[in-house]
């Protein structure tokens, strides 16, 4: 499946915590990450850094110190999303960065799911296992896979979260 870059990603794209075996192809997975890469940031600093992790042990390591992913063991590979702390904007400009690689994988049928990592307890712990320096910080995992189940979460209405020129609700 090739990929389909137009706005419908936007309205099709739910979290998947279920993958199917399947490996994800590696041609995706650059596309992907270069998707990620084109993110705006602060100043253009780009104080990012994304890890690539398939090998089954690491996964199962990083999925044990997680409170809300431990489907990522099952997952056939996951990011990981480092900022470089001592940019003021790290954390707004890798969040940018993750969801455009979530919607660069969606684009190819890949589903994913944002796990946090930053504020998260296991983030140090993480990134020494990955071997990334102390002077970044994780901001994200993001599991992925061809999706086994999609779980459609439920949203807000537009008119219960727009408003126009002066907000006056309650
Ligand atoms: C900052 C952030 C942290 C998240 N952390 C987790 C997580 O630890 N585990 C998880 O299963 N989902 C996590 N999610 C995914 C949300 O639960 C999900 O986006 C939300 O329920 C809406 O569903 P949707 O992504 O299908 O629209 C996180 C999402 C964000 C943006």
């Amino acid at each position: 499946m090739g990929p389909n870059l137009e706005l419908i990603i936007f309205r099709t794209r739910h979290s998947v915590r279920s993958y199917r075996d399947d490996p994800v192809d590696e041609k995706i997975i650059r596309d992907a990450l270069d998707c990620a890469r084109l993110a705006p940031s602060a100043r253009n600093e780009q104080p990012w850094l994304f890890g690539v992790i398939s090998e089954r042990s690491t996964l199962t390591q990083i999925a044990g110190l997680t409170d809300h992913a431990k489907f990522l063991a099952d997952a056939p590979i996951c990011f990981a999303v480092f900022g470089k702390k001592d940019e003021k904007y790290y954390l707004e400009d890798c969040s940018a960065a993750t969801t455009q690689l979530i919607l660069g994988l969606w684009a190819y049928g890949v589903g994913s799911c944002w796990v946090a990592g930053d504020k998260k307890e296991y983030a140090d712990a993480v990134r020494e296992i990955l071997g990334v320096p102390g002077g970044y910080t994780l901001v994200s995992l993001v599991p992925a896979g061809y999706p086994k189940e999609i779980a459609m979460a439920g949203k807000k209405d537009l008119d219960d979260i727009v408003f126009s020129e002066k907000y006056s609700g309650s």
